[in-house]
């Protein structure tokens, strides 16, 4: 992937990386579980909805921070196969939201040179969603500045499912010996085959699980949780969550960590 280099309108210094942090040692792949926007709104007496609509500008944020410091993947967790038990108008309000912002956001994210991707199982989401989702997709394919997954509809056990029914099918046809089937294959068939694994995971708003988020990618993940509401996680809680991720000992099961790569 290209190093991030700040282009014009980049040289606001708030934009600049925090001195005390490695710039050598920022996660390759940066995943989120964006939590507490409805706690937000409660504690501001407004409808949860409202926690979304300001959970989008703290995207929004991350994102441009990720482009400015070089971090070149960002997963983040929109919605979830659970999220659907939710009241309808907080269902409906979330996928019209999601509509909105990638029919305003597209041009910017475009010319920030942002890959979109969305992964889950689309095909459950309203049609004018699918559509705005397919263009845009198409629009930032071949955009390597910061890789962008918004997890929608998004279950860790179902991808896990949808790469076993596709292995089995293969074997079934006789393309596929069982025997041959290995990590690298399965990983091969999940959605975010193509980028690394996540080395950080940032969970907001204080919860301490994963919420059947990217259950084979996190396996070594680094974890980071912290109690600020999605829609107050700013440039502060990044860095925070950066030299938290900094000074942690990766060790992948042996003894010291590996020598670092050259
Ligand atoms: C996360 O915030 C956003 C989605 C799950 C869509 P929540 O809506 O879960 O906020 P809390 O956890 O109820 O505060
Ligand atoms: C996880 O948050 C899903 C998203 C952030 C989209 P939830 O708020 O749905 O998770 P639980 O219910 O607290 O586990
Ligand atoms: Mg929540």
């Amino acid at each position: 992937m290209q190093p991030v280099k700040a282009h014009t309108g980049d040289t606001h210094p708030l934009m600049a990386l925090p001195g005390d942090l490695d710039p050598a040692r920022l996660p390759r792949h940066l995943a989120v579980i964006m939590d507490g926007n409805g706690r937000w709104a409660q504690q501001r007496r407004l409808p949860r909805v409202r926690g979304h609509q300001q959970g989008v500008r703290a995207l929004k944020r991350l994102l441009q921070l990720c482009g400015h410091w070089g971090i070149p993947a960002l997963t983040t967790y929109a919605f979830s196969t659970e999220n659907w038990q939710r009241p309808d108008e907080e269902v409906n309000f979330l996928m019209t939201l999601f509509e909105q912002v990638l029919k305003q956001e597209l041009n910017e994210l475009d010319e920030a040179r942002v890959r979109l991707r969305f992964l889950g199982d689309l095909e459950a989401l309203p049609s004018g969603l699918q559509e705005h989702i397919a263009r845009a997709t198409a629009r930032t394919a071949h955009h390597n500045r910061v890789h962008l997954n918004v997890c929608t509809n998004y279950g860790g056990r179902h991808e896990l499912v949808q790469v076993a029914r596709r292995l089995a099918q293969d074997v079934r046809q006789g393309l596929l010996d069982p025997d041959d089937i290995n990590e690298a294959r399965f990983a091969n068939l999940l959605l975010t085959a193509g980028d690394p694994d996540p080395d950080l995971l940032i969970r907001t708003s204080g919860e301490f699980r994963i919420s059947n988020f990217l259950l084979w990618q996190l396996a070594y993940a680094e974890i980071h949780i912290t109690d600020v509401l999605w829609p107050d996680f700013d440039q502060a809680a990044l860095a925070t969550a950066l030299r938290d991720f900094q000074q942690r000992q990766r060790r992948y099961g042996a003894v010291q960590s590996p020598p670092a790569e050259t």
